[in-house]
């Protein structure tokens, strides 16, 4: 009789769970409309530059938080976004050059995530010009994820946790293409960090209980130029508050790495001999903890990337930058000068955006 009851109990629920899967997702009028959502902003913001065709919503960023976290984006669900970006490392991963699906190696290094929605371009060889654009490529990419949208497009419609999210996120516009890269977008624009301690100090001269007296002589030095024995920094790497640069045009430069490129950069996605060797400038926000550095990962730590500042540009490197080919020389630094501008990279590390909650793992 026992038996025969859970019998019956196994099959009703097996019934029920059927039936569950295959129902439509329903979702009332009420439920499908997302709350917008106004990032938090202190006095030293810029002002925001958000995506006009995709408004932020409490619905659309949770949505692509899971995805970014999911590694049932990936064919065989072994890799998510964050294998490659974690936050501790301000969305870097710690690796020389990244890992993809089935243990490829990839040619670059991760890159760091934040304050992407004042970009215009993306990569380090700024192949792509927009978020939602980007976002799909690691995606399809055969050594990173692998995963053909098609098939992801079925998962999400098959899925009892994905379905309704999507539908509360985007109501009618359904699962495709665009409402995934819409919901990434979302997510990648609402990480943004300006709570380092550079951003107290805003320049006053009250300095010292601020910054150290170390930090502030580094600050100087990479905001000085060369003529006034400053290291020239801003130039490339520009000033509060991004400290990299945005333009369009002016992201891209070579700083000298190379005399003979393995790597092209922009070159191989223009082909213009003049571009080979042209890399996005990248924020140094968050720099201390993002290591190794470079597009290939070439130099393990800080003190790696001030001796080639100091003392070790490629200056006969075909299409250097204007800015270090004007005075043409090596910068040669001496060692306390590289110690005080790394003290004043240290300044830019945002600790409440690298363990905000809101961009840890939602599983
Ligand atoms: C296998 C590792 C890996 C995975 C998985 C991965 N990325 Fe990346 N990501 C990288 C690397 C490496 C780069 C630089 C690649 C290049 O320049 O060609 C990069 C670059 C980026 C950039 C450009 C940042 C900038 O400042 O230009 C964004 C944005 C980004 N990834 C977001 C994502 C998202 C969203 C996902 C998931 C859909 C993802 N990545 C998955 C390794 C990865
Ligand atoms: C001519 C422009 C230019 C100048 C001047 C310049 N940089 Fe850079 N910097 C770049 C570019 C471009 C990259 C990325 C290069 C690559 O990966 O191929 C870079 C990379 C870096 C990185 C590695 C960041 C990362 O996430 O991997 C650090 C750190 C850095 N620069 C610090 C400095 C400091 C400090 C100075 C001043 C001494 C300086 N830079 C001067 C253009 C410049």
């Amino acid at each position: 009789m026992r038996f025969k009851v859970s019998v019956i109990f196994l099959l009703a629920l097996a019934l029920i769970v059927k039936s569950c899967s295959k129902d439509p997702v329903v979702i009332s009028e009420e439920e499908a409309k997302p709350v917008p959502v106004t990032l938090e902003r202190t006095s030293a913001y810029p002002p925001f530059l958000l995506p006009g065709d995709n408004p932020l919503t409490e619905e659309g960023i949770l949505l692509g938080r899971m995805l970014f976290y999911d590694p049932i984006m990936s064919k065989d669900s072994s890799i998510s976004c964050a294998s490659c970006h974690k936050q501790e490392f301000a969305f870097t991963d710690g690796a020389k050059t990244s890992k993809g699906i089935r243990g490829q190696i990839l040619g670059r290094n991760s890159m760091p995530l934040y304050n992407l929605m004042w970009n215009k371009r993306f990569f380090w060889d700024g192949r792509a010009t927009s978020l939602k654009e980007q976002v799909l490529i690691p995606i399809q990419a055969h050594n990173e994820m692998d995963m053909n949208l098609y098939d992801l497009v079925q998962i999400f419609k098959a899925s009892p946790r994905y379905a309704p999210m999507f539908k509360k996120a985007f109501g009618g516009d359904g699962i495709t293409p665009v409402t995934i890269s819409k919901a990434l977008e979302q997510f990648l624009v609402s990480m943004v960090s300006f709570n380092a301690p550079i951003d107290q100090l805003k320049f006053r001269t009250d300095t010292l209980n601020v910054i150290s007296a170390s930090a502030l002589r580094g600050l100087k030095l990479f905001l000085q130029p060369i003529e006034q024995g400053g290291a020239d920094c801003f130039h490339c790497h520009s000033n509060m508050p991004f400290f990299g640069n945005t333009s369009f045009s002016g992201s891209l430069v070579n700083n000298g790495l190379d005399a003979v490129f393995t790597d092209k950069g922009l070159g191989s996605v223009s082909g213009l001999e003049s571009d080979n060797g042209k890399f996005k400038i990248p924020s140094l926000r968050n720099v201390e903890v993002s290591a190794p550095y470079m597009h290939d990962g070439r130099f393990d730590n800080l003190e790696e990337v001030m001796d080639f500042y100091g003392s070790g540009i490629k200056l006969n490197s075909p299409n250097l930058d204007i800015n270090i080919l004007s005075h043409n020389a090596q910068l040669n630094l001496s060692t306390q000068q590289k110690e005080d501008i790394i003290e004043f990279l240290k300044t830019l590390t945002d600790q409440s955006f690298l363990t905000n909650p809101k961009f840890k793992s939602p599983f």
